[in-house]
C-alpha cells in the first residue's frame, strides 16, 4: 500500500539539503510575523461554543498531543493526522477531492466543478456538494480537500487543473464556492478551500531541478480577483483553507506571513486552520510563526513530498524556540470545526484504502436520489454553442456515431487509475472526469452510446445504424460510405483527443458527406474548433464538460429535446490562445525564479475581450455567460428598487476594510435589487440565465464586471418569470491599493442585464455620491 501510494503522489522527492536551499531563497519581505502577526482564534460568529470546547480540550494538550493535531502521519487516506487518545480525538481523515472520495471505491463520480458552474444554478451548486458531502462522511473522510475556490481561477486556459474550479470570473466563482462550502458542511465534513492563493499555472509550481516555484511579483490584484471567491468561502463559513505551492511576490504561500496571518485570519476573520499542499511547505520555524496550522503530509509519505514538524516541532517547542500558545492555537483552530461539525459525537468510520474493485473492504455509500442528482446537473450545464436546426433530433431514423468519446473505454471502467491517467490518451474515451488528484473512480459510467442506444429501444424507432467507432485516426471507408444515408450523424470529441489533429481529421470526414453533424464536445476547457466551427453540415455544437458517471443519460434528453440546453460558457471560448491575456502558460523558462507577473491586472477573461474589444463572431468566438436554447426569451423592465438590506449570508463574518464602515454595516449589505421580466417568446419550455454586469466609473475597471446573475427555470412557453439580482456594497467597491480598503466610487454606474456579457438589452443607471445612491431612471 505505501508504494502504491508513494507512486501516485511522488512527483518529487524533498531531501533535507534541497529544501534548505529552497527556503533559503525566500524572500523575507512578507515572511515576517513581526509586521504581519497571527490574531488569535475566538470562533467568530457561528462557532463560539465549539471554540469554547476545542479552546477547552487544547489547554489540557502536552506538547506531545498538541503536535500531533498539527503535522500528519503515515496512514489510509491522503492526509492524516495523528490521534490523541488519551482525550478520545481519533485520526483525522484528509481526502481528495473535488468530484468526490479518492482512492476509494463504492461512492459516486460527481460532475466536475467546472459542469456545475456551467448550470449558472445555486441550488443545484448546493446540492452537488451536500450529496458528495455525505459520501465523504460515510467513507470516513472528516475533512475533505475540497472545493477548489478560485485557485485556479482561469488566468490562462492552459492551467491543467482549471476544470478542478469552476468560473474565470471572481464574483461568479464566489457565488459557486459559496455554495459549495455550504453544501459540504450539511453534509457533515469540513471543507478546505483550496488553493490559497494566486494558484494559476502547473509549471513549476515546484520546485524543479534548481528553479523555484513560479512567483507573480508584485501581486496587486488579490483583492478585486483573487481573494474574492476566499472571502464568499470564509462567509459560507469554510472549516480550512490549504495554501499553494506557488509563490506570491517570491514568498511560498505557505509561509506568507502577509497571505495567512494578515489577509486570511485578520482581514477575511477566518477562524479555521491553514493546511499546507502536500510539499508546499518549505521550513519549519517561520511557517509555524507565518500563519500555518497543518503540515501535509508530515512524515506521511515517509518524507517524499517533504518533512517538517512533528518530532521536530516538539524539540522547538521544549528548547523554546517556538512557544507551546502557538502550537496550542494551532490545534483550537483545527478543533473548532470537528466540534462544531459534530464528528466527536457522531464519530465516522474509518476510511479504507481501496483502490481495487471488487475488493472485501467495499463499502457503498452512494444514496437513493443522488445518481438522479448527477443527471440533473449534467443536462443543467448542458451548453448549446451552435444550432442552425441540426438539434433537437426529431425522431431520426438512422443515426451514425462517431468517435472514441461516445463509447466505454475498452480498457474497462476506471482503468485508467486512480488519477485517471495511466492509460494512452487513445483509450481514454467518453470523458467524464479529468485527470490529477481531482478524478475519482466512477460505479459505472452511462455512456452516450449507451444512452442513444436505450433511447432507440424506447423510441420502437428503426434506426439504420449506430455506427459505434472507437479509434479517432480514421473512419474506415466503410463507415463513411454510409453516412450520406443517416438522418444524423453524432461526433463526439473529447479534449484530449482534440489537441492532436485526430477528432479534427473525424469532423472534417464527417461534414465531407453528411450535410447534418452534430458535435458534441467533453472538455477540461476550451479546444480550438475553428476548422469546422463554421461548416454549413455542422448543424449543432455541445459543450458537456465533465459530467461524471451519468454521461449519457445526462445528454441524450437534451439532444432529443426532452429538456431544453440551458448550460451557459463559464469561461470565455476564444478563436485562438492569443486571443488571451496569457497565451503562454506562464514564464516557463528554467530560471531560477520564474515569475509570472500577472501584468494582466484584473483583465483575466472577458474583462479581457472586452477592453482589447475582441468582437465574438459567433464562429469559433463565444463569449462568457453564452448558450442557447431550443426557446428564445425576451428580457425587458429592468427595475432598481434601492430599498437595501442587512446582510443575512455571512454565516461567519469578515472583517474587510470599507469606507463607511460604522460598526452597524457590513460589505455585504444589499444596497439595492435589480430585476428583469424574462418572457419565453419560443415554443417550448426552457430555462434561461439572466446576468447583470455593473460598468464601475473608476480608472483602472474593467468594461464591466458580472454582479449577479439568476437562473429562472422551466419557464413554459409564453410565460414570464422574474429575475432578481440583489447587490451589496462590495459589488460595486473597488479596492484602493493605496488606503488598503474597499470604497464606492462616486460617479455614474452602468448596471445592463441579459443574456451573455456581450448580449445586454437592458440598461439601467444610478449615480454614486458619498453614501448617498440615486437610481436616475
Ligand atoms: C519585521 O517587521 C518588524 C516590524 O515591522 C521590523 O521591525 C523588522 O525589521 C522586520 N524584519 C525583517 C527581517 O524585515
Ligand atoms: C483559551 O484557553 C487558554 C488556555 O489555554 C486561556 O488562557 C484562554 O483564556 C482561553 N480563551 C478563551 C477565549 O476562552
Ligand atoms: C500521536 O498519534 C499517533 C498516531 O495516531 C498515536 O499512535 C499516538 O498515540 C499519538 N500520541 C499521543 C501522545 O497522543
Ligand atoms: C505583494 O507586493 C505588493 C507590492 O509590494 C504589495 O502591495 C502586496 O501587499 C504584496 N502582497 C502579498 C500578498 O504579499
Ligand atoms: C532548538 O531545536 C532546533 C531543532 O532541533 C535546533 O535547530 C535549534 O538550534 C534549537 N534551538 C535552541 C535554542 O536550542
Ligand atoms: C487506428 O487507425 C489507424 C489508421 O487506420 C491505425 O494505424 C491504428 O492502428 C488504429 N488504432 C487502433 C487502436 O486500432
Ligand atoms: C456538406 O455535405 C454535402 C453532402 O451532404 C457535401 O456535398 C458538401 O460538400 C458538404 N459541404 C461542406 C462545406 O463540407
Ligand atoms: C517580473 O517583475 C520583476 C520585478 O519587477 C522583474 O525582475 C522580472 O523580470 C519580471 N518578469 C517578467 C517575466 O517580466
Ligand atoms: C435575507 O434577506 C432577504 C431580503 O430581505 C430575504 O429575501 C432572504 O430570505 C433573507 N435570507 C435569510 C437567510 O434570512
Ligand atoms: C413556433 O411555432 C410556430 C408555429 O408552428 C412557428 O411558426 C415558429 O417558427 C416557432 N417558433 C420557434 C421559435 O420555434
Ligand atoms: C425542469 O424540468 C425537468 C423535467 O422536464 C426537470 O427534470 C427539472 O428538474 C426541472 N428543472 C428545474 C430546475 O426545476
Ligand atoms: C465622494 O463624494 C463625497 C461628497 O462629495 C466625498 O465626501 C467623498 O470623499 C467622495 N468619495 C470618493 C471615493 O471620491
Amino acid at each position: 500500500m505505501l508504494s502504491t501510494k508513494l507512486a501516485l503522489t511522488a512527483f518529487f522527492a524533498v531531501s533535507p539539503a534541497f529544501a534548505t536551499l529552497f527556503q533559503s531563497r525566500d524572500s523575507t519581505e512578507n515572511a515576517n510575523s513581526s509586521q504581519w502577526p497571527a490574531p488569535p482564534a475566538n470562533g467568530g460568529k457561528a462557532w463560539a461554543s465549539a471554540f469554547a470546547k476545542a479552546n477547552a480540550t487544547a489547554a489540557q494538550m502536552t506538547v506531545e498531543e498538541l503536535v500531533n493535531l498539527t503535522t500528519g502521519v503515515f496512514g489510509p487516506c491522503a492526509g492524516n493526522l495523528g490521534a490523541v487518545p488519551r482525550l478520545n480525538i481519533p485520526q483525522l481523515c484528509l481526502d481528495d477531492g473535488p468530484t468526490g472520495p479518492r482512492d476509494v471505491h463504492g461512492g459516486s463520480q460527481f460532475p466536475a466543478e467546472l459542469t456545475t458552474a456551467a448550470t449558472w444554478d445555486r441550488e443545484l451548486m448546493f446540492l452537488r456538494t451536500k450529496a458528495m458531502g455525505q459520501e465523504f462522511h460515510d467513507q470516513g473522510v472528516h475533512i475533505p480537500l475540497a472545493p477548489v475556490t478560485g485557485g485556479p481561477l482561469g488566468r490562462t486556459p492552459l492551467e491543467g487543473r482549471g476544470w478542478e474550479g469552476s468560473f474565470t470570473d471572481p464574483y461568479a466563482c464566489g457565488e459557486a464556492s459559496y455554495q459549495y462550502v455550504a453544501g459540504l458542511l450539511e453534509g457533515g465534513v469540513a471543507p478546505v478551500s483550496k488553493h490559497w492563493i494566486a494558484y494559476e499555472q502547473e509549471t513549476f509550481r515546484n520546485p524543479f531541478g534548481l528553479t523555484e516555484s513560479d512567483t507573480p511579483f508584485p501581486l496587486l490584484t488579490m483583492h478585486e480577483v483573487y481573494m474574492w471567491a476566499f472571502a464568499e468561502a470564509v462567509r459560507a463559513g469554510v472549516s480550512l483553507v490549504m495554501c499553494s505551492y506557488n509563490r506570491v511576490n517570491n514568498t511560498h504561500a505557505c509561509n506568507s506571513a502577509k497571505g495567512l496571518n494578515n489577509l486570511l485570519k485578520t482581514e477575511l476573520n477566518f477562524q479555521g486552520s491553514v493546511v499546507s499542499d502536500w510539499g508546499g511547505q518549505w521550513n519549519s520555524v517561520p511557517s509555524a510563526l507565518n500563519g500555518l496550522d497543518i503540515s501535509m503530509p508530515g512524515s506521511g509519505d515517509g518524507g517524499v513530498l517533504g518533512d517538517f514538524w512533528g518530532d521536530t516541532l516538539i524539540t522547538l517547542v521544549n528548547n523554546g524556540t517556538i512557544s507551546k500558545d502557538i502550537v496550542r492555537e494551532k490545534v483550537v483552530r483545527t478543533l473548532t470545526p470537528y466540534y462544531f461539525l459534530g464528528q466527536d459525537v457522531n464519530p465516522l468510520p474509518p476510511f479504507i484504502f481501496n483502490l481495487l474493485f471488487p475488493n472485501t473492504a467495499y463499502r457503498n455509500v452512494r444514496k437513493p436520489g443522488t445518481a438522479e442528482l448527477i443527471r440533473e446537473i449534467g443536462t443543467s450545464s448542458i451548453t448549446l454553442l451552435k444550432n442552425t436546426g441540426g438539434l433537437p433530433l426529431r425522431n431520426p431514423q438512422r443515426v451514425a456515431v462517431l468517435g472514441n468519446d461516445a463509447g466505454n473505454n475498452v480498457l474497462g471502467t476506471n482503468a485508467c487509475g486512480p488519477t485517471n491517467s495511466d492509460c494512452p490518451l487513445n483509450n481514454l474515451v467518453s470523458l467524464t472526469t479529468g485527470g490529477g488528484s481531482g478524478s475519482t473512480f466512477a460505479p459505472y459510467i452511462v455512456t452516450p452510446l449507451d444512452a442513444l442506444t436505450q433511447r432507440v429501444i424506447q423510441d420502437n424507432a428503426e434506426i439504420g445504424a449506430i455506427i459505434s467507432h472507437t479509434n479517432n485516426s480514421a473512419a474506415s471507408e466503410a463507415i463513411l460510405a454510409l453516412l450520406p444515408d443517416v438522418d444524423v450523424t453524432l461526433v463526439f470529441l473529447n479534449r484530449w483527443s482534440t489537441e492532436g489533429a485526430d477528432a479534427d481529421d473525424l469532423v472534417a470526414q464527417a461534414v465531407s458527406v453528411s450535410s447534418n453533424v452534430v458535435v458534441v464536445i467533453h472538455t477540461t476547457g476550451v479546444v480550438n474548433i475553428e476548422k469546422w466551427a463554421d461548416n454549413e453540415n455542422v448543424t449543432a455544437i455541445v459543450v458537456a464538460y465533465l459530467p461524471g458517471q451519468e454521461a449519457g443519460s445526462s445528454l441524450v434528453p437534451v439532444l432529443y429535446g426532452d429538456v431544453s440546453p440551458s448550460g451557459k460558457l463559464p469561461w470565455t471560448w476564444g478563436t485562438s490562445l492569443a486571443d488571451y491575456p496569457v497565451s503562454k502558460r506562464v514564464v516557463d523558462d528554467h530560471v531560477l525564479s520564474p515569475q509570472a507577473n500577472f501584468t494582466e491586472g484584473v483583465f483575466i477573461d472577458y474583462r479581457w475581450f472586452d477592453k482589447q474589444n475582441i468582437t465574438p463572431r459567433y464562429g469559433g468566438c463565444f463569449p462568457f455567460g453564452f448558450g442557447l436554447s431550443y426557446t428564445t426569451f425576451d428580457y425587458s423592465d429592468l427595475v432598481i428598487d434601492s430599498k437595501g438590506s442587512k446582510d443575512n449570508s455571512s454565516v461567519m463574518e469578515t472583517a474587510e476594510p470599507f469606507v463607511g464602515s460604522d460598526g452597524t454595516n457590513s460589505l455585504y449589505d444589499v444596497l439595492f435589487t435589480a430585476s428583469a421580466t424574462i418572457k419565453n417568446t419560443g415554443n417550448v419550455t426552457g430555462s434561461e440565465v439572466a446576468q447583470l454586469y455593473i460598468s464601475i466609473p473608476e480608472e483602472g475597471e474593467p468594461v464591466r464586471v458580472l454582479r449577479g446573475f439568476d437562473k429562472v427555470k422551466n419557464v413554459t412557453a409564453g410565460a414570464r418569470a422574474t429575475a432578481s439580482f440583489p447587490v451589496r456594497r462590495k459589488d460595486v467597491s473597488v479596492w484602493s491599493v493605496v488606503d488598503q480598503q474597499w470604497f464606492v466610487p462616486n460617479g455614474t454606474f452602468k448596471i445592463s442585464v441579459g443574456s451573455s456579457s456581450r448580449n445586454l438589452p437592458l440598461v439601467s443607471i444610478f449615480i454614486s455620491v458619498g453614501t448617498l445612491f440615486a437610481d436616475s431612471e
